[in-house]
């Protein structure tokens, strides 16, 4: 099968680094691929989710999105594609505006037109849409959003990070923030939204418990390197002490 991503002799290293924070990464991420990346702290995995979503560039090495380089898209067309979602809400809500500010803004950044928050059947469309996600946030749609609660801030972000399903969404430890029922909702609902549109997924995280659950592959880094690579018959035959002894 052909890659949807594919990392081609990847290495990131900054100017004022004596190390480079990861070398000779070759990976291929297939469609429909959810990918956990594990690893200790400082091992490279958000520098990773960083440089596939262009917010870092590979000091060597080249990164394709469908055999194309990613730096050959235009910024509308890739950030289209690949979404990311990270534990900290402010990278991706306005905080200081409410939540339906929030969805407007995403309607009318993707389909470039402005959109009045008077307009009763996006109100109606956005508060019937949130049901799914977490039925409180649909009669808070006046809420400025940080007043929200963790746990909806980050259903929130999820919702719209689906509202125009990406090809691939990157998740970088989004429910580490939050109380262990709360992240085990925010984990069904997201492997709910991205099995039902399709959407390729690499998740980084600590927990274990959402390893073993979770995902068809495992990829661990360990100094910046691949240090272990499980495909799916792999990760299903292990137990939970046998992922840590061998990723960490
Ligand atoms: N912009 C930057 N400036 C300086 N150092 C950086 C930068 N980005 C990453 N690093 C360094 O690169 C290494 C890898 O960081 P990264 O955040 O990718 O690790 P991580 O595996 O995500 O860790 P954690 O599990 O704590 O989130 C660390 O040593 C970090 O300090
Ligand atoms: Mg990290």
């Amino acid at each position: 099968m052909s890659a949807l991503l594919e990392l081609n002799a990847i290495s990131l290293k900054l100017q004022s680094m004596d190390h480079p924070i990861l070398s000779d990464i070759h990976y291929r991420v297939l469609p429909h691929d959810f990918i956990i990346v594990l690893g200790s702290n400082g091992s490279g995995k958000s520098s990773l989710l960083k440089l596939m979503d262009q917010r870092y560039t590979a000091s060597s090495g080249k990164i394709f999105l469908h055999g194309k380089s990613i730096e050959k898209f235009s910024n509308q067309d890739f950030s289209k594609k690949i979404i990311t979602l990270t534990q900290n809400c402010h990278d991706s809500l306005f905080v200081s505006l409410t939540v339906l500010d929030n969805y407007l803004l995403v309607k009318q950044r993707h389909e470039s037109k402005i959109f009045s928050i008077r307009q009763r059947k996006e109100r109606e469309f956005f508060a019937n849409y949130l049901q799914e996600f977490n039925p409180n946030l649909s009669l808070k749609l006046d809420q400025v959003v940080e007043k929200l609660s963790g746990g909806e801030k980050q259903a929130l972000a999820l919702a719209l990070s689906v509202l125009y399903p990406p090809e691939i969404l990157l998740l970088d430890e989004h429910t580490s923030a939050l109380d262990p029922k709360s992240a085990q909702q925010l984990m069904a609902l997201t492997h709910r939204v991205v099995t039902d549109h399709k959407i390729t997924c690499i998740l980084t995280t600590h927990d274990l418990d959402i390893a073993m659950q979770y995902g068809n592959r495992i990829l661990a880094l360990k100094h910046g390197k691949i240090f272990k690579c499980y495909d799916h018959s792999e990760k299903n035959a292990l137990s939970q002490t046998e992922l840590l002894a061998g990723c960490y």
